[in-house]
């Protein structure tokens, strides 16, 4: 066999190994996760799971031996079960701290199989801010969130966003003539999505009907406003010629 045939099985077999030992799961807050290991065989007298995090942090989740079972770890603790048969490892109520790598021993020998576990938060669900354009016949939409975004319309047709500054996208929405049409966002990990209450053409765009009752409703107050204005001068001379009656009247009475 040739160095390069040698070299090409041996790294096949590397391969094939590493997959077939290294099992990778992403869970969500809040769910549940069982790691199985191979078939135990013959029948172990103890089993102990452990986990190791990001930082390196080596603990002990859950074992088992002739004393039963234990639970050292505060983190793990009322949340963790082991099938003393099968070995199986169930863990609920994940957080994001039981991310990280879990491994078994059975009979104090540590095992090849290799089980990591990411936990991600859920996405929020989003809320659509809206920005005018110069354009008084286009806005902009915009979702300003980390995750990824996607932006659709009434019509399932997925539009591209442009990205924001910071974090976000935002769209151009122009308006069609159409109040029914709408436009959500919709956020996505590798756990979860969420779309946002969709944001409809009507409540974007002034229609012609809107800029009317404003303009009669400006007027109408401005009227108003002259007639009080109007008002307030007529008292105000009626005052002044009361008083100065009332102060002729009172020299008169003085004298
Ligand atoms: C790993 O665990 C240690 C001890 O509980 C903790 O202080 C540290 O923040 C953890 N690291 C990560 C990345 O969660």
């Amino acid at each position: 066999m040739s160095l390069r045939r040698l070299t090409l099985v041996i790294l096949v077999v590397f391969i094939t190994t590493e997959a077939a030992s290294g099992e990778e799961v992403k869970k969500a807050v809040g769910d549940a996760v069982c790691f199985r290991p191979n078939r135990i065989d013959p029948p172990a007298s103890s089993i102990m799971w452990k986990h190791r995090n990001s930082s390196g942090v080596l603990v002990n989740v859950i074992e088992w031996d002739c004393n039963g079972f234990s639970i050292p770890n505060q983190r793990f603790k009322d949340i963790t079960t082991l099938d003393k048969e099968t070995g199986e490892i169930t863990i609920r109520d994940l957080n994001v701290k039981h991310s990280g790598l879990y491994t078994i021993n059975i009979n104090s020998k540590e095992q090849e199989q290799r089980f990591h576990l990411e936990v991600l938060e859920r996405v929020p669900k989003p809320v659509i801010k809206t920005q005018k354009s110069i354009n008084p016949d286009a806005v902009y939409l915009i979702c300003e969130y980390s995750e990824t975004i996607i932006w659709k319309n009434s019509a399932g047709k997925t539009l591209k966003g442009l990205k924001l500054h910071l974090k976000g996208e935002f769209i151009t929405v122009e308006k069609q003539g159409n109040p029914e049409n709408f436009y959500t966002c919709t956020l996505e990990n590798a756990v979860s999505e969420a779309t946002s209450d969709p944001v409809y053409e009507r409540d974007l765009f002034n229609d012609l009907n809107t800029r009317l009752v404003v303009a009669i409703a400006v007027s109408l107050i401005t009227v108003v406003i002259i007639i009080l204005f109007l008002i307030k001068i007529h008292f105000r001379d009626y005052c002044a010629a009361c008083c100065r009656r009332s102060k002729i009247y009172k020299k008169i009475t003085d004298m």
